[in-house]
């Protein structure tokens, strides 16, 4: 049974494999309506359920399209508004959906939850985001960079800001696509030591916003407040010096790219000349979480890797 839980779960020959995958489909259906299912429908007859414990636009739709262009189908529920919002549990909830649908995706809090999902349901489990990693949207971003015409191993990564589950499936993906990350992140607000470590060395963090950016290849951010952490103004004080301004973008390589997976704060965490600027590709990294979680669907489906 193949989850996805964390990155590591595919390994490093699955995800390039899959991020080829995703290049090439999106590729061959270029300018084609986006309801139009892919000529080979290598999901016809599948169905993904996907569960919502958190807010979601981009996990939500990609999703969606992307069972839809595979040829399948999809359920989306509100966990709020499933038996498990009135404390049916996790165990039962994966025994009872995998005899109703072929995969399940879930956006949860405690990644706990995603692994005890994976362990009782018979069908593949996607984590769609949890407090401790978001490896999706990982992928939507390495599709991204090979996409703007950089290569992976050697690359020079710099994070800003909140040490978060986005930076710890980015670190994740360092270890193994082999390039190094170099995270700037308020005393207080670093990731686990336990998220660094899986970067097999090529991850470490700094207190210095400039350390982090000089020559770096991509510049990524995120939100300073996460869903379900709670606004402070003590945490948005400590975060203002690790906002990417086009000063700090200056300190990176001339051709440096900028990610954010959004949403974004123009005015927290990214100034809007740098996020709107010639070096964003924010648009282009929304739209591969489409094209990416068709490769993910397809390698939980064994049809790649
Ligand atoms: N980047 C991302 O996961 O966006 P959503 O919260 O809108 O799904
Ligand atoms: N770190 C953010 C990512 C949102 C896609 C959050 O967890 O809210």
């Amino acid at each position: 049974m193949r989850h996805f839980l964390n990155l590591s779960n595919a390994g490093a020959d699955a995800i390039a494999a899959m991020l080829d995958d995703a290049l090439t489909r999106k590729q061959a259906r270029a300018g084609w309506p986006k309801g139009k299912v892919d000529a080979d429908a290598p999901l016809s007859g599948r169905v993904l359920a996907m569960i919502f414990e958190k807010n979601s636009t981009r996990t939500r739709v990609s999703f969606d399209m992307a069972i839809r262009q595979l040829g399948g189908k999809s359920i989306v529920m509100e966990a709020g508004q499933m038996q498990l919002g009135r404390g049916e549990t996790v165990a039962d909830t994966a025994r009872v959906l995998s005899g109703y649908v072929d995969a399940i995706m879930i956006r949860t809090d405690d990644h706990a939850k995603v692994e005890e999902m994976a362990h009782y349901a018979s069908v593949p489990v996607i984590n769609g985001l949890t407090d401790a990693s978001h490896p999706c949207q990982i992928m939507a971003d390495l599709l991204t960079i090979i996409e703007s015409g950089k290569s992976l191993p050697g690359l020079k990564v710099a994070w800003l800001g909140d040490g978060n589950n986005v930076l710890a499936s980015i670190v994740e993906a360092a270890g193994l696509m082999h390039f190094d990350v170099v995270a700037a992140c308020p005393q207080g607000f670093q990731p686990e030591e336990e998220a660094i470590t899986r970067a097999s060395g090529r991850a470490r963090v700094v207190a210095d916003p400039r350390e982090a950016v000089e020559g770096a290849d991509i510049v990524v951010t995120d939100t300073w407040i996460s869903m379900g952490q709670a606004q402070a103004d003590a945490k948005l004080a400590a975060m203002m010096p690790y906002q990417v301004d086009a000063a700090l973008m200056a300190h990176a390589k001339p051709d440096a790219k900028f990610l954010h997976c959004l949403p974004a704060h123009r005015g927290e965490e990214v100034t809007p000349d740098v996020i709107d600027g010639a070096q964003s590709l924010i648009w282009a990294e929304a739209e591969n979480r489409l094209h990416a979680q068709k490769a993910v669907l397809r390698w939980c489906f064994g049809q790649i890797g």
